[in-house]
């Protein structure tokens, strides 16, 4: 490579900045997507994700769920560029059962914006996620949201995220007022106010005037007991918190900044900070050892796989994060799964809701590959050498059913769908290895998928199933001694299941009957994964 172009991949790596949304739903992660699109000017008016979004539904059947129900299953990724950086956000979703896919999706960050409800605080779905995070050893900025509604004294807010979460959250900004009152923010960096004016519907970027807290306009518009909280408040925090950038970079302390996505407040504040303080691209693990992100020819991992978007073209389309070098249009990769040489001639890179081609590509990018059926979760692609990332991890199923196709003279059409679905990761699937019928046993992470699984299979392979829901609870991989596993008693309700590779899987209906099998058979370990 020559010295031009490797300087060339320096720069372009150190200007990404990878990152995902995670909140509670409705806490307003949609809402502050597209106003970082709005400030990031890929939109120039709000509300057009929400509207293409609706657009594409129209088009795609299976997505009639999703909004009908008003929330998002599938995950997008949107690019933008800002102040010289190229941003890539990652679309989570959302609602509250989810899949892997949510999970999938932070392998592929290397930081997450965790969007809470001023009123509400950290919530159960948010700190699941968190919980993603910090496994991943990712940094998370706060964004807390909704200051344009009556919200939680700001003390207790940073109480709980200290609390709940383990990190120290760090203000970098005070809000100034809250409901009716709220009027801007208070920027401890620079000791500025940064007070908004709301626009027609909130479409465009909110006009802001800088002044400073002696201001008389705020003394006139909180009460007294707001104006003095927050004068006491900001002293406070001034003492006890201060951001510390490998604190933050280590998970140890998040940056916490106020606004209000819906009116534009903050929003901005909270992109310019972002921007120079998210990290570059991450090296990653691989079986040959770390791979550097500027450093390596290009190579990258797939994390998703989504299919029949639109009926009328029936693709699918893998995504896949660059980790290293530089991605060109018809490059020549190894797969190394397969041994296979492909060439990578139809990229897309996502540009606000739109694909476009992509002749190149940086790390810390995410392409679309569509087309090639056999990519799955977790391959690696390289252009030299045939090394392996370390396999995506994958999350234990909570809920189990048996997927009876209702229409068995289309039982090749039922498997393909089962097994395009599997591939996709939507869910794994075992096989009772005791009973004389081969319906398959969906495991999933997210009761959700259930219904997300049935109606693609009718919607897109035209089959009609039943879900017969399995009281068990925890699903563990059975490994030991040949003899000690053909003796293991099948009792109270514990099921003997296969995945697909023939492996001996057990489903328990609780930690307490895996617990009394696991002091029982000491020899035997019942792995949560494999
Ligand atoms: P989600 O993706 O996290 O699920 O949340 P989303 O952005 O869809 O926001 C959920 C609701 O909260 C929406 O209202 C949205 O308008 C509102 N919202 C988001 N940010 C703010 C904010 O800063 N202030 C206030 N007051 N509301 C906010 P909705 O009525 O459910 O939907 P819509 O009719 O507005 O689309």
């Amino acid at each position: 490579m020559s010295e031009a172009t490797t300087k060339n991949i320096v720069e372009e790596v150190s200007n990404r900045r990878t990152f995902a949304i995670i909140s509670h739903p409705d806490a307003g992660k949609t809402t502050l997507t597209e106003k970082l699109l709005l400030y990031g000017n890929a939109i120039h008016m709000a509300g057009s994700v929400r509207a293409r979004r609706n657009q594409k539904n129209a088009v795609s059947d299976w997505m009639k769920m999703e909004r009908e129900r008003g929330i998002s299953i599938t995950s997008t990724v949107l690019q933008f560029p800002y102040k010289g950086r190229t941003v890539n956000l990652l679309d989570t979703p959302g609602h509250q059962d989810f899949s892997e896919d949510t999970y999938r999706t932070l392998m592929a960050a290397d930081c997450a914006v965790m969007v809470l409800d001023a009123a509400k605080g950290v919530e159960a779905q948010t700190r699941k996620l968190f919980d993603v995070c910090r496994q991943r050893g990712i940094p998370v900025f706060t964004f807390i949201n909704k200051m344009d509604r009556p919200a939680l004294d700001v003390l207790e807010l940073l109480d709980e995220l200290e609390k709940v979460l383990g990190m120290q959250p760090v203000p970098m900004n005070y809000p100034i007022g809250d409901g009716d009152t709220f009027m801007g923010v208070y920027d401890r960096a620079t000791e500025d106010v940064y007070l908004f004016d709301r626009t027609v519907r909130n479409q465009t970027i909110a006009p802001e005037t800088m002044t400073t807290l002696d201001d008389p306009r705020i003394e006139q518009t909180l009460n007294a007991h707001q104006f003095d909280d927050m004068h006491t408040n900001i002293a406070l925090i001034d003492e006890l918190a201060q951001y510390d950038e490998e604190a933050f970079l280590a998970g140890e302390q998040t940056p916490v900044y106020f606004g209000s996505a819906l009116t534009n407040f903050g929003v901005q504040l909270f992109l310019d900070d972002f921007v120079e303080m998210a990290p570059e691209p991450a090296a990653y693990e691989s079986d040959a050892g770390e791979v550097d992100p500027d450093g390596a020819p290009f190579s990258g991992f797939i994390f998703k796989i989504q299919a029949n978007m639109d009926p009328n073209h029936r693709d699918s389309v893998a995504y896949m994060r660059i980790v290293s070098g530089r991605f060109e249009r018809n490059m020549q990769v190894k797969h190394p799964r397969t041994g296979k040489m492909l060439k990578l001639s139809r990229p897309y890179s996502f540009f606000a809701d739109e694909r476009k081609v992509v002749d190149e590509a940086f790390a810390g990018d995410i392409i679309g590959l569509p087309g090639n059926k056999l990519y799955t979760i977790g391959d690696t692609l390289s252009a030299s050498g045939s090394f392996n990332f370390a396999p995506i991890p994958r999350f234990a199923s909570e809920h189990f059913g048996r997927l009876i196709n209702l229409d068995m003279g289309k039982a090749k059409n039922f498997n393909k769908g089962v097994d395009q679905l599997e591939t996709e990761g939507a869910m794994q699937v075992l096989y009772d290895a005791d009973a004389m019928r081969r319906d398959p046993i969906l495991a999933v992470v997210g009761v959700l998928q259930f219904e997300v699984v049935k109606a693609r299979l009718e919607d897109e392979y035209n089959i009609k199933t039943k879900l017969e829901m399995l009281p068990q609870r925890l699903a563990r991989w059975v490994i030991g001694p040949d003899e000690l596993v053909e003796k293991l008693p099948w009792r109270m309700g514990v099921l003997r299941v296969e995945d697909n590779e023939g492996r001996l899987v057990a489903l328990f209906n609780s930690i307490h009957e895996l617990n009394y099998y696991a002091n029982k058979y000491p020899e035997i370990a019942f792995r949560d994964s494999i």
